[in-house]
This record gives structure tokens, C-alpha cells and sequence, in this order.
């Protein structure tokens, strides 16, 4: 299994080139379900999860090809069971339910188990399906749903944590190819679920309010193939600026997109980083003096869940108190612990922790237990004096193109162990 080694201490400086968006890819991808024409995904980001969606698009009947970037769909078969091998490996692969349900009227799919950062529910989806006329029951570990008359309906889908990313993709896939119109409320409105829906209407779909927490789906008869290129990688952008800021270097982002990055940009500038755009590109400064910072996670446009932890290790080293209230997943906390070891001086209180910034860090061996506590430590092993050892790299490469080669490439000493 990979490690990954870090001797803290170097200043970064250069360009970095951000990839296209893990989270707008793997839906996308199984939106190619949904037609039997060929269908051509390009800007799609080389990590493992995007190579394990493509394996699972090709399980479910389809031909697929991943090569430099792009990945070719024709799914002219679609199968209707998704087995737990298949779905266990990847929460994600629950987006494949909408698409599956809409094309063939018929879905089963294993129930992904919970996962590190929380329990992760998927009764809100179900819901929405549910309201779209499908039969929804569970059987010995599978969800199976069954929709021969799927028609449209006006659905809510918020929850206790605000509206739901996948769900929006799943009730929003199944309700193109229904009878009559949709209505989803509480939609989520994250750039992913902008790019997913941009892609269907691109294949034919009819979709109102884009963006707005109210969609109105017009259900077609049948959607095309479609050529699309996925979004810039809001949460690496977010990562690099970040890694920019806690080793108080200049970094230049290429491909970045900065009306996506609002909340973030906004916290960085209350922490005395400076973010400038140059042209297309985004300069990150982070060596003026840091001051401590408040942040809420939010659904989008709030403060994203997934770059809590890389921003609490700026909290880590920056003087004063600073205090991260999560409110999307109240327990997606395990970087504390190994950020402690590091020399961080953090409490946690219920859905927050209060960060005591102190002078400096210390390289130790530490765990990554999910993809973005696994950033936040690397970040960390950057600023922190001596050596950091990352292990379970594996949840790293899941989310992250290549961030090894990345940082190395902007001056970090940073090197993968086989
Ligand atoms: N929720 C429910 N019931 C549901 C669905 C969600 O209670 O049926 C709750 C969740 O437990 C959570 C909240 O609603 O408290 C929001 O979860 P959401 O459904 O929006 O999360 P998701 O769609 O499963 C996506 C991203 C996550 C990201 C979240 C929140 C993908 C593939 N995953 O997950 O990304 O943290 O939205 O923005 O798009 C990551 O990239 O590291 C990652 C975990």
C-alpha cells in the first residue's frame, strides 16, 4: 500500500493546472445510462473513483472507454441489478438508481453502507423516486425499485442537513424520462448538479430553474448522446489554495473557476490570504500575516464540507482561536486525532471544534481516514517541521489527481513509497 512521505518546511511557487470535478463526473458518467447513444465525457479527472464509475457504468451492460481524459459510453444495454460488490466500494455509485430506474423502469441496487465521514442515509432519494410512482422496497441488503408508469410530481427534498447532492441527480435523472413534469423543491444547487443538469438538457431533456433551488422537469420520451466537458474541480482549487496559504507561498491556479470558489475565497481573505485573478487564472497569496477564522459548512453557496479539514489546518497554524462548526456531517472529524499527533491544539465540542493555533507542527506518522482528512494531513506534513508518513493513501488517490506529483511540482518535498 502507497505512503506518501512529506519534509515540511518548502515554500511553493509556480502554476498549477486544476483537474476536472471528481464530484460532477461520477453522476455524469452514469447519466450516460440513460441513452443508447454513444456519449463522450471529456475533462474527466484520472482517480480512482472515476475509473471505478467507469467500471461500473460497463458492469451494468455498457462499453466504456477511459483514455487520456475522456471516457466513450454506448450503453445500448442497460442490466437492472447493480450487485454489492459492485456498489460496495463507492457511495457514489448510488447515482446509478435515477438513471437505471428511468431507462429500464426497473432498479436493483445494493444499499451502500455508511462510511467514515457519517451514516450517510439515502432515504431522501428514495423519497423522491417514490414520489415519481416507483415501488420502493428493501430486500436482503438491495434497494429494489420498480416504475412502469413513472409521472411527474412536486417533490421536497431537503433534509435535516440541508438538500441532498445525490438525490437531486437521482430524482432529476429519473424525472427527465418520466411522464408529465416534475418539480423537485430543495434542490441542491451545487456547481455538480448545474453541470449534470447543463448534460441532459444537452441530450434533450427538459429542465427549468438550473441553479435555482426549484427544478421543473419536463419529461421527454428518450434522450441522445451528447459530448460534454465536465467542470473544473471546485475542492482541489480549494486544496491548492489552502496549500498556498499554510506554507505562506504564491501559487497561480490554471482552469480554476473562481465563481465557484465564493464562500472559500471569502474565509481565505478573512484569514489574511489575498486571492487575486490574472487573466483566467487565479493568484493565491499567502504570505501576508494570518488571523483566525469562523466557518460553517454549508450547502453551496455556503462553506464547503469537503474543504473543512484542509482549511482547519490553516486554523492549526494560524495564532488565536478559530472555531469549524460542521453542518452537514456533524462527525466528520477523524483528521482531529491525527492532526493532534501533529502537534495541533484542537477541541471538539458536539458539531464543532475550537482550534488553538499554535507556533509550529511537527512531522509524524499519521492515518488518512477519508479523502479529505487525507488532504488536510498532507497539507499539514507540508508546513510541519521534519517528516510527515501519510498511509492509506488509497483514500487520497480516490478524490485527487495526482496531488502528489502537483505539490511536487510547485516545490513541495513530497514523494510517493511503494
Ligand atoms: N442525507 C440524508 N438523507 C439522504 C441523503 C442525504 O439525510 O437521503 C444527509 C446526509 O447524511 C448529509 C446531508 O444530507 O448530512 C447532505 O448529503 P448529500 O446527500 O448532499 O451528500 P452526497 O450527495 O452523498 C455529495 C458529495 C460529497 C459531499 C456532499 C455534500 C459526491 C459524489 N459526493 O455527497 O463529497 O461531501 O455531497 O456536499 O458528489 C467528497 O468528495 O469527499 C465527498 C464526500
Amino acid at each position: 500500500m502507497d505512503k506518501i512521505l512529506i519534509r515540511g518546511g518548502a515554500p511553493l511557487k509556480g502554476e498549477v493546472t486544476i483537474s476536472g470535478s471528481k464530484n460532477a463526473a461520477l453522476p455524469i458518467l452514469a447519466a450516460t445510462l440513460l441513452t443508447a447513444e454513444r456519449c463522450v465525457i471529456r475533462g474527466v479527472p484520472d482517480l480512482s473513483d472515476a475509473r471505478y464509475m467507469v467500471q461500473i457504468v460497463r458492469a451494468l451492460g455498457a462499453e466504456a472507454e477511459f483514455k487520456d481524459g475522456t471516457v466513450t459510453v454506448e450503453a445500448k444495454k442497460v442490466r437492472t441489478h447493480a450487485p454489492y460488490d459492485l456498489v460496495r466500494k463507492m457511495r457514489a455509485s448510488v447515482c446509478v438508481l435515477g438513471p437505471m430506474l428511468a431507462r429500464k423502469r426497473k432498479a436493483k441496487v445494493s444499499v451502500p453502507g455508511g462510511c467514515v465521514i457519517g451514516p450517510r442515509p439515502i432515504d431522501i432519494h428514495l423519497k423522491g423516486l417514490r414520489a415519481l410512482g416507483a415501488d420502493v422496497r428493501v430486500e436482503k441488503g438491495c434497494v429494489i425499485l420498480e416504475g412502469k408508469n413513472l409521472t411527474g410530481s412536486t417533490v421536497f427534498l431537503g433534509g435535516r442537513f440541508g438538500s441532498t447532492v445525490l438525490g437531486t441527480d437521482n430524482v432529476m435523472m429519473a424525472a427527465a424520462l418520466a411522464k408529465g413534469t416534475t418539480v423537485i423543491e430543495s434542490a441542491a444547487c451545487e456547481p455538480e448538479v448545474i453541470d449534470l443538469a447543463n448534460l441532459l438538457v444537452k441530450m434533450g431533456a427538459q429542465i427549468h430553474g438550473i441553479g435555482s433551488p426549484t427544478l421543473t422537469i419536463h419529461g421527454v420520451e428518450q434522450l441522445h448522446g451528447v459530448e460534454h466537458t465536465v467542470i473544473s474541480d471546485r475542492i482541489e482549487a480549494g486544496t491548492f489554495m489552502a496549500a498556498a496559504a499554510v506554507t505562506r507561498s504564491e501559487v497561480t491556479l490554471k482552469n480554476a473557476r473562481v465563481g465557484h470558489l465564493g464562500a472559500v475565497v471569502d474565509r481565505l481573505d478573512e484569514a489574511g490570504v489575498k486571492i487575486e485573478r490574472r487573466g483566467p487564472d487565479l493568484v493565491v497569496r499567502g504570505n501576508g500575516d494570518l488571523k483566525p477564522t469562523d466557518v460553517i459548512t454549508m450547502p453551496y453557496p455556503g462553506f464547503p464540507t469537503d474543504m473543512q479539514a484542509q482549511f482547519m489546518v490553516l486554523m492549526a497554524i494560524t495564532p488565536g482561536i478559530s472555531v469549524v462548526t460542521e453542518k452537514i456531517f456533524p462527525d466528520r472529524f477523524m483528521h482531529v486525532a491525527e492532526l493532534a499527533r501533529l502537534g495541533a491544539d484542537i477541541a471538539l465540542e458536539g458539531p464543532s471544534a475550537i482550534v488553538k493555533g499554535v507556533r509550529r507542527l511537527s512531522g509524524a506518522p499519521v492515518m488518512a481516514s477519508d479523502l479529505r482528512a487525507s488532504a488536510g494531513l498532507v497539507l499539514a506534513g507540508l508546513v510541519a517541521e521534519g517528516q510527515t508518513l501519510v498511509n492509506r493513501v488509497y483514500h487520497l488517490d480516490r478524490g485527487y489527481e495526482k496531488l502528489d506529483e502537483k505539490l511536487r511540482g510547485l516545490g513541495a518535498r513530497i514523494e510517493r513509497l511503494q
